[in-house]
């Protein structure tokens, strides 16, 4: 009869039930890292021009930010600090009643079971805008490897349950690893943002963080978009110095780094997708150009299927709203 002889994929997608049973990837609720700004000083919730939904919240708002994550179920949130008053060598990064420390304390206080993340970097903190200390205009290494094990220890002290470094100076996984276990805080992990690339992509968080460089750039540090074996290398050296999970930053467009290292080490990998891919997502929702929700799912589920095992996103509570749904 019918000599033609071909595959029938199609047998597999025929309804929603059968699909739903080969479907190979999925996103869960307990995949999700929703990230939280904190403004120090006088009660305030103000959304950040370039990010429609976010926004800086002062110690009074909260609860009731932190009420609603949990309420949705999800299990773990990253503080970022904006602090009342910046200098030279971002201080208040360090300081014990540093804005972040507070907002920890209140977190832990009010939701022991939420894991509350730090991040731990001094950009938001510096007068400069620059990850590290400064001399002769460039940014030294070792000594802003002390402040940041101040910072990371501080964190702790204040109750952050993950470490979660981002500012990519040599040596800072072995340096804050060494910190935590000499104040005492062996238990607590390192989240290193081991793979992150000088991006384009932050330029909304630095409106959200109020931590944009004031001179030059941060490509000194951050990793040339261009690279793929400086994935490993810095991947590599995060693992040996005792990193308990590896971020690769930004996203969407680094999915095969992503992939590169689910394959290549035994952490838990988690992708950041970053300020500036929300941002693009909303302003096009905004004018009703794509369907915020389908494209939102269609990029998560890309990064889970690309390896990664969480994913820290902007988009977390609508996430878990349409999950639930
Ligand atoms: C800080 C830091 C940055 C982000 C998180 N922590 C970016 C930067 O280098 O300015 C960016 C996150 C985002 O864009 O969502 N060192």
């Amino acid at each position: 009869m019918n000599s033609l002889h071909f595959d029938r994929h199609r047998r597999l997608r025929q309804t929603a039930n059968l699909r739903a049973m080969v479907r190979e990837t999925h996103l869960h609720v307990e995949d999700l890292i929703y990230p939280i700004f904190v403004v120090e000083g006088k009660e305030t919730k103000q959304e950040v021009r370039s990010m429609p939904g976010v926004y800086q919240l002062s110690l009074d708002h909260l609860n009731d930010e932190i009420a609603e994550v949990v309420e949705l179920g999800i299990k773990s949130v990253i503080v970022f600090g904006v602090p009342a008053e910046k200098d030279e060598v971002g201080s208040q990064a360090y300081c014990e009643h540093g804005i972040v420390q507070q907002a920890i304390r209140q977190i832990k206080a009010h939701y022991p079971e939420l894991v509350v993340i730090a991040d731990t970097c001094l950009c938001e903190y510096t007068s400069h805008g620059h990850c590290g200390v400064i001399e002769n205009e460039q940014v030294v290494n070792d000594p802003s490897l002390e402040l940041l094990v101040k910072t990371a220890v501080s964190q702790a002290k204040a109750g952050a349950d993950i470490i979660a470094p981002s500012n990519m100076m040599d040596g800072f996984v072995a340096a804050i690893r060494q910190g935590l276990d000499e104040a005492g805080f062996t238990h607590v992990p390192i989240m290193s943002y081991a793979v992150k690339y000088a991006s384009a992509f932050y330029g909304p968080f630095r409106d959200a963080a109020d931590s944009a460089p004031q001179f030059g750039d941060r490509k000194t540090y951050q990793m040339d978009p261009a690279n793929r074996l400086e994935a490993f290398r810095e991947a590599e050296s995060d693992v040996r110095e005792g990193a308990d999970f590896l971020m690769v930053k930004p996203a969407l467009a680094y999915l095969d780094i992503i992939r590169d290292m689910k394959n290549h080490f035994h952490l838990p990998i988690v992708a950041y997708n970053v300020s500036g891919e929300y941002s693009m997502v909303k302003a096009a929702a905004q004018n009703g150009w794509i369907n915020e929700k389908e494209i939102v799912m269609e990029m998560l589920i890309g990064m889970k299927r690309a390896g990664a095992d969480l994913i820290l996103t902007y988009f977390a509570k609508d996430v878990a709203r349409w999950l639930n749904e």
